[in-house]
């Protein structure tokens, strides 16, 4: 233990954050900046999550294990504030052990949360629900009204269950099988008697085969599951650098995104402090993730959505398809007052710009500088989707960004408009852009010193 007058350790902290509706290419970022700390951290989320990594022509598609992992010999830490479907996580465990990808310096937090059968069934049973229902949408494509267009994999319930106690498990109950059985039969006596009454073609869950089931589990996962926070704590202690990889994004925090077209966690960097009990006076650097365009998968307001031939030009070259669900995500112009909220609601130091290599071939980019709502004109974001679902988009023109980036290998290599692009951004934000992708690979990837 440190000297009583020893209040901080001599450790680093390092943040990863998406700055948009998530998919900006975090886990590529994380996977450059993996090698100069000793531990990755994730802090929100769960198998929502999808990062993809392209490491020496191979891809790899991380949802629940922290994209550091892929870093030889460091640790990757899943934080209390994560919500852990446990199959999922032993089958994404072996998945990279068949690849030879060295997994042993994964650990779990006992305070993390456990995603079950019932919570993805409740995720789904919800959404069709809110499909079928009748009413005016203002949700987006592609969904009934006040669907959210989740991605099914139980987040929303399972962090209502943590909300609401009693029925919820941590991994750490994992190990203890009496626990195990007595809170999953506890749980499928309320489920049961709730979801009954609202589906008639339900079939009551058993609450045996789920418990064997998690048992098993924690059989796997055991000699993972540590407290992470004293974890954590520790290695700061010892001076090691740490480099916390936000799941999701800032636009769809629970709090600070466009809700309730938001997923259920603390995204933003404000969730590091609950998700991993590490404070928000360690962090050092943030850095906000964003795209060069504007991305979004599942319902809710995108104001500079495209749905023209230009918007699919940009799906089609920048492949954007969900690395969770395969859903073709939505396409619009990059959106800087959404930026520029972001960079605000993070503290962000530093932004990476990513998949400017994807709008070369566009005739005349554009990007989003104000929003009319009537007679009205604001330049600040609206975290709401009803109200957001309203405004009008303001543009500002740029020149056509040239061919070829994929080939630079320094900033001084950009061409001209690809410049003016990255410093009306940075103008516009208030932050400094130091990393630019031209490219999936990690050698695609322009970086620069901090002003
Ligand atoms: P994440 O969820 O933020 O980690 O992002 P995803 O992995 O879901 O989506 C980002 C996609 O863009 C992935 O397919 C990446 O391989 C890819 N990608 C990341 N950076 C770049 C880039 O600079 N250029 C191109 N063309 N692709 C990129
Ligand atoms: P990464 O980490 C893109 C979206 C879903 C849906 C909403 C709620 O890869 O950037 P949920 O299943 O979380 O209840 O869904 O949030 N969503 C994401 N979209 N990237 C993600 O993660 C996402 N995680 C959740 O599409 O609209
Ligand atoms: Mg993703």
């Amino acid at each position: 233990m440190p000297e009583s007058n020893e209040i901080r350790s001599p450790g680093s902290c390092t943040a990863v954050v998406g700055l948009q509706w998530g998919d900006e290419g975090k886990g590529k970022v994380v996977d450059l900046l993996a090698e100069g700390h000793d531990a990755t951290v994730r802090y929100n989320g769960g198998a929502n999550a999808g990062h993809s990594v392209v490491v020496g022509g191979e891809r790899y598609a991380l949802h629940l294990i922290p994209s550091g992992i892929l870093a030889k010999g460091k640790l990757a830490v899943v934080g209390n504030g994560v919500v852990v479907d446990p199959e999922k996580l032993i089958e994404e465990i072996e998945g990279l052990e068949r690849r030879n990808v060295d997994v042993s310096g994964l650990v779990i937090s006992n305070r993390a949360h456990v995603v079950l059968d019932y919570h993805k069934l409740e995720d789904a049973l919800r959404e069709d629900l809110l499909a079928a229902a009748k009413g005016k949408s203002t949700s987006g494509r592609d969904s009934g009204p006040g669907q959210i267009g989740t991605t099914r994999r139980g987040i929303g319930p399972a962090y209502a269950e943590k909300v609401n106690r009693a029925t919820a498990l941590r991994i750490g109950d994992l190990v203890n099988p009496d626990v195990v059985r007595e809170r999953i039969t506890l749980a499928c006596g309320v489920k049961n008697a709730m979801l009954q009454g609202i589906s008639g073609s339900y079939t009551p869950l058993n609450p045996i085969d789920i418990a064997d089931r998690a048992i098993e589990c924690g059989k796997r996962l055991s000699p993972r599951i540590r407290d992470t926070t004293y974890l954590l704590h520790d290695l700061l202690s010892e001076g090691k650098r740490l480099l916390f990889e936000g799941a999701n994004a800032t636009l769809l925090d629970v709090d600070h995104g466009t809700f309730p077209y938001v997923t259920s966690s603390s995204c933003a960097v404000s969730g590091i402090g609950p998700g991993t009990g590490v404070p928000p006076n360690r962090l050092s650097r943030i850095i906000g993730v964003a795209k060069a365009y504007s991305t979004r998968v599942g319902a809710g307001p995108m104001p500079t959505e495209l749905f023209d031939a230009v918007g699919e030009g940009i799906r089609t070259r920048g492949r954007e398809f969900g690395t969770t669900t395969g859903r073709p995500r939505r396409v619009g112009w990059l959106d800087l007052v959404a930026l520029r909220y972001s960079v605000m609601i993070n503290g962000v130091d530093e932004i990476a710009l990513t998949l400017l290599d994807v709008l070369p071939g566009v005739e005349r980019p554009r990007v989003c500088t104000a929003y009319r709502i009537g007679d009205a004109k604001t330049d600040r974001f609206i975290p709401d989707g009803a109200t957001l679902a309203n405004v009008e988009p303001v543009y500002h023109d740029l020149g056509p960004i040239e061919h070829g980036l994929a080939a630079c290998r320094t900033f001084d290599d950009l061409p001209q408009n690809a410049r003016a692009y990255i410093e009306f951004v940075e103008r516009f934000v208030g932050a400094q852009v130091t990393i630019v992708g031209v490219g999936p690979g990690r050698e695609q990837t322009l970086v620069r010193e901090r002003r």
